[in-house]
């Protein structure tokens, strides 16, 4: 029986230090000593030699053993679980008094902002955004426009061809065609947009740059009302004393044509750097829509009339910004955005 008290007394020592000493697993020293198959039920099992007098003595000393066990590994648990949560607390300890992080807030760019401003003012006048495709049929860019092939306004437009019959669109002009097909007069639209040519960049080129179109068709509408159009969208955009002038030109698309000139709006008219001494400053095409368009459109060309012009929106805000290289509007430096 002594032999029997003396194990379990030993089991019992050594599974306290044990239990002391474990830092991770605890489950595997409470499986080694009380599992089905630990020190102590082997102990346990050997206890069929002993006389039915010692029997419970040495039983009540066993489960002892096992009360002890189990409360060291009780007690141990809830050091660890103490010991882990301080060390969590210490570790994610929040400062709130370091300083943030800097969400930087982004603006419109320049480019974006003059189209908008430019919109607003053709809205303020009565007239609808119509969009149309950049990749667009060589028909809509040049033959709906009177420009047929091997017509030598298509050299002044090199674009990129996607098959001979599709192209990146030279112009915004052919959102005119597109419109016109689709909707009888009174029509007055603009259409801001990207368009492309085969040009090498440089300070005043890009093969990708933007152009707003304009088009109205009605009855009875005249040269008059395209400048009066013209001199508001002048005088709005670069200040009240703005001038205009209007060259004779030729473009397919309109009859009579013109290009048009504001003065300048840096020397208003004596001649500057920016006007290159000029005092007039080139700023978009125009004219009177052609009848072969308007008739080519399934409009009737005997009952309405029309005026159209278009301009480059980068030129626009390189005007109006003191720009002086187109690039910068496309490299997306922030020292350049923003300024804005
Ligand atoms: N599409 C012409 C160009 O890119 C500009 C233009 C001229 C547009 C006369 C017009 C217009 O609507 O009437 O050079």
């Amino acid at each position: 029986m002594n032999d029997i008290k003396e194990r379990l007394q030993n089991i019992l020592g050594e599974a306290l230090e044990q239990i002391k000493a474990e830092t991770q697993d605890l489950e595997q020293i409470r499986v080694k000593y009380l599992g089905k198959k630990g020190d102590l039920t082997r102990v346990l099992r050997g206890m069929g030699s002993l006389s039915a007098e010692e029997r419970p003595a040495v039983g009540q000393y066993a489960n002892n053993v096992r009360a002890d066990i189990e409360a060291a590994l009780e007690k141990k648990k809830q050091q660890l679980k103490e010991y882990q949560l301080q060390k969590k607390l210490a570790e994610e300890k929040l400062d709130v008094t370091m300083p943030g992080e800097k969400f930087e807030i982004g603006h419109r760019h320049p480019l974006t902002l003059v189209r908008r401003e430019l919109e607003d003012i053709f809205l303020g006048l009565g007239f609808s955004i119509a969009e149309g495709p950049e990749v667009e049929y060589d028909y809509y860019n040049f033959q709906a426009l009177n420009i047929p092939p091997n017509h030598p306004a298509r050299d002044t437009q090199d674009t990129f061809y996607i098959t001979d019959k599709i192209l990146l669109r030279s112009q915004t002009s052919p959102v005119q065609a597109r419109v016109m097909e689709k909707q009888q007069p009174p029509i007055r639209i603009i259409s801001p947009g990207r368009v492309y040519r085969s040009d090498d960049v440089d300070a005043t080129h890009s093969p990708l740059f933007h152009q707003l179109e304009g088009l109205v068709v009605d009855t009875g509408i005249t040269m008059g009302d395209l400048k009066g159009i013209l001199e508001l969208f002048a005088k709005t955009t670069f200040g009240e004393e703005t001038k205009v002038r209007f060259r004779p030109h030729h473009f397919p698309f309109t009859e009579p044509s013109a290009e048009v000139d504001y003065s300048c709006f840096a020397c208003h008219g004596k001649g500057c750097r920016l006007c290159k001494g000029e005092g007039w400053i080139e700023i978009l095409g125009a004219g009177m829509v052609h009848p072969k368009v308007l008739s080519g459109c399934g409009i009737d060309p005997e009952v309405y009339s029309g005026f159209a012009f278009g301009f480059g929106i980068e030129r626009i805000a390189m005007l109006k910004y003191h720009i002086d290289d187109m690039r910068l509007l496309y490299e997306d430096d922030m020292r350049f955005i923003g300024q804005f």
